[in-house]
């Protein structure tokens, strides 16, 4: 097995998953850091007993962007805080006219696609494409938009982004990239000031409390966007102009925030600073080392970032078996998804080795 560097003992001391449980499981959700939570529990004390002042709560969110932003390698200014993914689709998807196309996977991420396919109600024509590496092929000129998943969150692979908008930018097409299984593994630096929306939800791999997200804005869409959701938060006095017009939004895409849940973006504030000195430190190599690792003892190939798929043939097996050893994962179609984080380390990827691989379906069909 490839030697992998020691990380901080630190940071794995500020999670505390079951005693005896295996968690490979981050994406589905990711575990919080202790800082995380003393965050949001003092925040709830000061809610229960009526001393908290909301203006404060409220600020804690730029805290978020700022780290966001750091995270992925954009300006923070360009990045737009909302409650979830598909809020952030549907303000791109309300950009699209009767006749603009769109091309995205046939097996996309549902809340990608469905604010999509509602756009094809009033004339949006939408192209599912079924073999995956067909993608760029699909990109033709007369194509809008392009809509993906970074990481395919059945398989783990991580998709040719490069090459994508490469194709896109030929036909004169947006790209709009769910990163959600890649940040901040899988690096977006080279591409990023060439995409035009970045969403990522954050309870996953940013291990950030639900009701986080992300949407990363080009600087040439912002203004020209419609900004669908304006609220209070998103005007340009936010905790002075509460009623009546003027219709005055906040500078950069802020324009496009959604109100917050304040405890739930107190905790996504430390999360993401967290991570941001752990990726600074080089901490989060190891995660993405020990994926590779595993994949290779489960002789399937290395998806390129944390996200771990083999197949198998048969669930109820594998459901019993996870169960018995206490080795959490997911399920997603016909694979198995385990996932690694700072948490993780080379004892899990050992114990998941052993109880997984007597039931791929390659192994068992051999
Ligand atoms: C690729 C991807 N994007 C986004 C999400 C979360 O979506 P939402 O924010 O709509 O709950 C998930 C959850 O599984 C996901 O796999």
């Amino acid at each position: 097995m490839a030697r992998l560097s020691v990380m901080d003992p630190s940071i794995r001391a500020m999670f505390h998953p079951a005693s005896g449980l295996t968690y490979l499981d981050t994406a589905t959700y990711g575990l919080p850091p202790d800082p995380t939570l003393l965050a949001m529990r003092a925040a709830e004390e000061a809610w229960q007993s009526g001393t908290g002042v909301w203006v404060e709560w409220d600020r804690e969110a730029e805290r978020a962007r700022a780290a966001f932003g750091r995270l992925i390698g954009a300006a923070a200014a360009r990045v737009a805080l909302m409650p979830g993914v598909s809020v952030g689709v549907g303000l791109v998807a309300a950009d699209l006219k009767p006749g603009d196309r769109v091309v995205m996977p046939a097996a996309e991420f549902t809340s990608v696609m469905f604010p999509l396919l509602v756009a094809r109600e009033r004339g949006v024509e939408i192209v599912e494409v079924d073999d995956i590496d067909r993608l760029a092929d699909a990109i033709t000129p007369g194509t809008t938009l392009v809509a993906l998943s970074l990481v395919q969150m059945q398989t783990g692979r991580v998709l040719p982004v490069a090459e994508i908008v490469e194709r896109a930018e030929a036909v004169g097409a947006q790209v709009l990239l769910d990163a959600t299984h890649g940040v901040p593994f899988v690096p977006l630096g080279d591409v990023i000031d060439r995409i035009d929306y970045v969403v990522v939800a954050a309870y996953k791999h940013l291990l950030c409390p639900r009701g986080v997200a992300f949407l990363a804005v080009r600087e040439d869409h912002i203004g020209r966007l419609p900004p669908i959701f304006s609220n209070w938060r998103s005007s340009d006095a936010p905790y002075s102009h509460f009623f009546g017009g003027p219709l005055a939004l906040a500078g950069g895409a802020a324009q496009y925030d959604v109100s917050f849940g304040w405890i739930t973006w107190i905790g996504a504030a430390a999360s993401l600073e967290l991570l941001v000195d752990w990726q600074a430190a080089g901490a989060l190599d190891e995660s993405v080392a020990l994926a590779r690792d595993l994949a290779g003892r489960l002789e399937i190939p290395w998806g390129g970032g944390t996200l771990v798929c083999p197949p198998i043939d048969d669930p109820d097996r594998v459901r019993a078996a996870l169960a018995e050893h206490r080795l959490k994962a997911a399920f997603r179609g016909t694979a198995l998804r385990l996932s690694t984080h700072v948490y993780n380390d080379t004892a899990d990827i050992d114990r998941a080795a052993a109880i997984v691989a007597p039931l791929l379906a390659h192994r068992v069909s051999a």
